[in-house]
């Protein structure tokens, strides 16, 4: 107990345990998993935050892990693997933390002497090439993915490493979003940066005749490219939008100081010291017309505010006007700088976390403003809509969002799920995890952005997982289908489990439990198999 007589929360327990490597297990399940569910859940995260005697700064320093739970027929195996990146066998090889990362130092061979370890800091750069963030799936080509220049794609049945793919060789990019996008067509899109006096944000892409490749990223191409206005400090993003014509994304006042980025870099630094705020920018909304890749000539500007996820966007109209609808999951205050992420304040007992819950926001831009569209006027005519989007004096768009969420509803929110079916299309539901509840346990919450409520699924000492929506085959409705979510245990004597929720009821229909370890994953994907 503290001075105020509230109990501190040790965030990390059930949360950092080092993950055990499995081949194939059988699962206990409880319950009865739906026939028409049979594939395999593949999620990516940080399976371990020690080596030897070193520990990891970051929350998403952690080396690169795989698991899959396959169902079929009712059953359900469980397996899981590390990435084998250069990073992992770097240290592991030395039972040391040589290669660090975001929020942790990285050492040259201790095994060269200090002359040839200071040759090797001034010459090369650490292997940080740490995919643990997302899946990204080609057709039937998997790639563990990060927000960064690379991609190692594996085996999804063996969830062994098959090859690095270094997209600073393909196409010169040293960073790109861990959200790409697989367009209705089957197109591959992403997002990424490159640097150099004329920088540029590139829309890129992979065509759809390239899946059936061994490694169809090799042909990634530039689909469209935006200037940098400050070719210094480019924004930081981590997700963008995709609809029928545009592609969108968020320029948002957390930046990355290039400078600073490449001399911690080429110093073998931590990394996250290299992205700031800059509280004098405002965030903007590039909208990229996706066929003729130009960026179309109307300036968006919000209040500034950071975002990690989009949750999804889509095109309307109403009495003749055109819309582009952003939603945004907005996590108030913090970024990859913030106390929570790093790992030596997510070892100690904290105080109940107080954070200003997450705001989900709708901002709506109106697609046709030219020189003649009045000024100050709320140009968003939708019915019943709180957004407002104004033109201001320099013919800029001032906009301002509407909350999808009553307060009540939510909490401490991120990864935020939709039925995948609906991305870029007008939509009802998300589903998404608070990880820093009060109790220190966390919740799942399937959102109605109609009604702007939620429900919860919650478990004493359960920590769930990003929730993955799987439909219903011949679901006509959007929440038809099932929620996968991992779930860890505060106790460790408490199994693992998969939890199966009707996304509809947002009730349980069946775990799947595990003897295993597992720490906190971040994203996945699941795979139809018939
Ligand atoms: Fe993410």
């Amino acid at each position: 107990m503290d001075n105020t007589g509230e109990t501190l929360i040790d965030y990390s327990v059930g949360r950092l345990v080092t993950a055990d490597e499995k081949e194939s297990q059988e699962c206990q399940v409880k319950g009865c998993i739906p026939d028409w569910l049979n594939g395999d859940v593949l999620r990516n995260g940080p399976g371990e935050f020690e080596v030897g005697p070193d520990k990891f700064g970051h929350l998403f320093d952690g080396h690169a892990f795989i698991h899959k739970f396959s169902i079929k027929n009712g059953e359900v195996t469980y397996s899981g693997k590390f990435v084998r990146s250069e990073m992992f066998k770097t240290n592991r090889q030395y039972n040391r933390i040589l290669c660090g990362g975001l929020g942790t130092k990285s050492y040259p061979d201790p095994c060269k002497n200090i002359f040839s370890r200071f040759f090797t800091v001034l010459t090369t750069s650490p292997s940080l090439e740490n995919c643990n963030v997302n899946i990204a799936s080609l057709g039937n080509v998997h790639y563990a993915l990060t927000d960064g220049g690379f991609a190692y794609r594996f085996d999804p049945e063996t969830l062994d490493t098959k090859k690095l793919v270094s997209m600073v060789d393909v196409l010169n990019i040293p960073l790109s979003t861990a959200h790409p996008h697989i367009d209705t067509n089957g197109d591959y899109y992403n997002l990424a940066i490159t640097f150099g006096r004329n920088a540029y944000y590139n829309v890129v892409k992979v065509p759809a005749s390239s899946l059936g490749k061994e490694d169809p990223l090799f042909d990634m191409k530039i689909h469209a490219k935006i200037k940098v206005d400050n070719p210094l400090q480019p924004t930081y993003f981590h997700s963008f939008a995709l609809t029928e014509n545009f592609i969108a994304f968020h320029d948002q006042p957390y930046r990355i100081h290039v400078p600073k980025f490449l001399w911690k870099a080429a110093t073998w630094q931590p990394l996250v010291d290299s992205f700031r705020v800059d509280h004098s920018r405002k965030s903007l909304f590039c909208v990229i017309d996706k066929k003729s890749g130009d960026q179309i000539p109307i300036r968006y500007a919000t209040e500034g505010e950071f975002c990690f996820h989009f949750v999804n966007s889509f095109e309307t109209s109403s009495n003749g006007r055109k819309f582009l609808v952003i939603d945004l999951c907005c996590p108030a205050g913090k970024n990859m700088n913030d106390g929570l992420f790093i790992l030596k304040n997510m070892r100690k007992p904290m105080m109940p976390n107080k954070s200003t819950p997450t705001k989900f926001k709708r901002y709506i831009l109106p697609l046709e403003v030219d020189e003649t569209t009045p000024k100050d006027v709320n140009l968003v005519n939708i019915e019943g809509s709180m957004a407002e989007s104004k033109v201001q004096d320099d013919g800029s768009v001032f906009l301002t969002a509407e909350l999808l969420l009553d307060e009540a509803h939510s909490g401490v929110l991120e990864l935020p799920r939709i039925n995948y079916k609906y991305n870029g299309k007008d939509y009802r539901y998300f589903y998404s995890v608070s990880f820093f509840d009060p109790d220190g346990g966390g919740q799942l919450v399937k959102a109605d952005i109609q009604t702007k409520t939620g429900i919860k699924w919650k478990e004493a000492g359960c920590l769930p997982s990003e929730p993955v929506f799987v439909e219903r085959p011949g679901a006509t409705e959007e929440d038809d289908g099932i929620i996968l979510s991992t779930v860890l245990n505060q106790d460790p004597a408490k199994p693992v489990f998969m939890l199966i929720l009707d996304a509809k009821t947002f009730t349980e229909i069946a775990r799947a439990e595990v003897d295993t370890k597992l720490p906190v994953s971040f994203h996945g994907v699941f795979d139809i198999k018939t």
